[in-house]
């Protein structure tokens, strides 16, 4: 905290420095925030900094009761008092205020009197399907990392590396990993597979700010003999639709793009993600790629979930299938900035080690990772947020 003149003055220089920021592009504005956050660091009293710490842990439950009561949805119709939100869900008035005082109090709804709540645009964000599914998985999932302070205790504290004997068949007292342990549970899947479809970088689509319709179309000739993209554990198919969205329909006819993933994902997709020109594929990714020679093979999410022993293996099976000075492969992932990792990148990697004995990487892990499996990188473009792009082709 600063106290001093000097640091105090700091503090004032910096602040002024707000006034001329340009916030025009999401880079230009992450760096405002950026900024605003180390001034806030700057003022802020330790002692509440350690107590916010403390403390933290009881935002997610209360925003899940917030979430499974509908509350930022029907704040999205208009502004509600605590009176009105007890009537609709038929929740005790009291229990209300308390709720929607501590979601007031981190930003994500405004009081505009007493006991009167609007919603804030990350409200709407909230409310929408995606984010709202994701709240219920976390109900579902929330106790892995409770359970990390005892599972890395009696591990020695060792890093985990293993999605089938780690933090979360500690939790769970199970033996299956996480995507087969949660198979069964129906409204699980569906709610997982929606939270799929959110939004994950700032501003425009990742098919846009990645330039995706020059990366597969400049360069060559295009074979129509063979499938253009192949979005392997794709979920949905929300990507596929994104990517379908940016190319030439004359490209983009039946059969053209495929989407592959596991019988419970396919068997979900909802009638409005349904494309009659999409491959739909039940596909193990653990087993040989059933599409040879397509240009472009993506693999989004999907490696972070996996220790490098299994990620090895969905490359090498990816590998295979790719022809030479043809085909791409392209991975949507983080990569992990060797400082200054944002806190959204900082809690998914942590999130991967006890779901899934996994992690997020960094660029000299990438390379070694798809070195292995006889690939090379020949484009790395990272978003301001670490959110990246990373393209590479055989390496033969
Ligand atoms: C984190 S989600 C990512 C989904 C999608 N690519 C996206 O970006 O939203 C991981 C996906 O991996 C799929 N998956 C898990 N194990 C798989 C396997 N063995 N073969 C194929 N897909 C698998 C899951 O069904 C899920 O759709």
């Amino acid at each position: 905290m600063a106290t001093n003149g000097t640091e105090l003055d700091g503090v004032m220089a910096a602040i002024a420095e707000l006034s001329t920021g340009d916030i025009s592009s999401p880079t230009s504005r992450l760096q405002v925030i950026q900024k605003c956050q180390s001034i806030i660091e700057s003022l802020q009293d330790p002692r509440m900094v350690a107590m916010e710490t403390l403390t933290s842990v009881v935002m997610y439950p209360c925003i899940a009761v917030l979430n499974r009561l509908d509350i930022f949805k029907r704040l999205t119709i208009g502004p509600l008092t605590a009176t009105e939100l007890a009537q609709q869900t038929e929740a005790d008035r009291w229990l209300i205020v308390r709720l929607m005082r501590a979601a007031t109090a981190w930003g994500l709804i405004k009081e505009i009197g007493p006991e009167t709540y609007q919603a804030t645009p990350a409200s709407f964000v909230l409310a929408a399907p995606p984010c709202a599914a994701g709240l219920r998985v976390g109900e579902k999932t929330h106790k892995i990392l409770d359970a990390l302070p005892a599972y890395l205790k009696e591990t020695n504290y060792q890093n985990p590396g293993s999605a089938h004997n780690g933090l979360f068949q500690y939790a769970f007292g199970t033996d299956k990993e996480s995507f087969d342990f949660f198979s069964s549970d129906k409204e699980h899947v569906q709610d997982f597979n929606t939270f799929m479809t959110i939004q994950r970088t700032q501003g425009q689509q990742w098919t846009e700010q990645f330039n995706i319709a020059s990366r597969i179309l400049d360069g060559v000739t295009i074979d129509p003999a063979v499938p253009l993209v192949v979005d392997i554990a794709g979920g949905v198919g929300q990507d596929l639709t994104l990517v379908k969205k940016t190319l030439p329909a004359t490209i983009t006819t039946t059969g053209q793009l495929v989407l592959e993933d596991l019988p419970r994902a396919i068997d979900g997709v909802p009638a409005d993600l349904h494309d009659p020109d999409f491959t739909y594929l039940r596909h193990d990714m653990f087993t040989p790629q059933p599409v040879n020679g397509a240009r472009i093979y993506m693999v989004k999410h999907v490696l972070h979930n996996w220790p490098d022993n299994d990620a090895l293996k969905v490359l090498q099976n990816i590998a295979a299938a790719m022809t030479p000075g043809y085909s791409k492969l392209w991975i949507l992932d983080s990569v992990v900035p060797d400082t200054g990792a944002e806190k959204k990148i900082v809690a998914l990697d942590i999130a991967m080690l006890g779901f899934h004995g996994a992690l997020e990487r960094n660029r000299e892990q990438w390379t070694t990772l798809l070195d292995a499996a006889g690939l090379r990188i020949i484009d790395l473009p990272v978003l301001p947020d670490g959110y990246g792009l990373i393209e590479a082709e055989l390496a033969v």
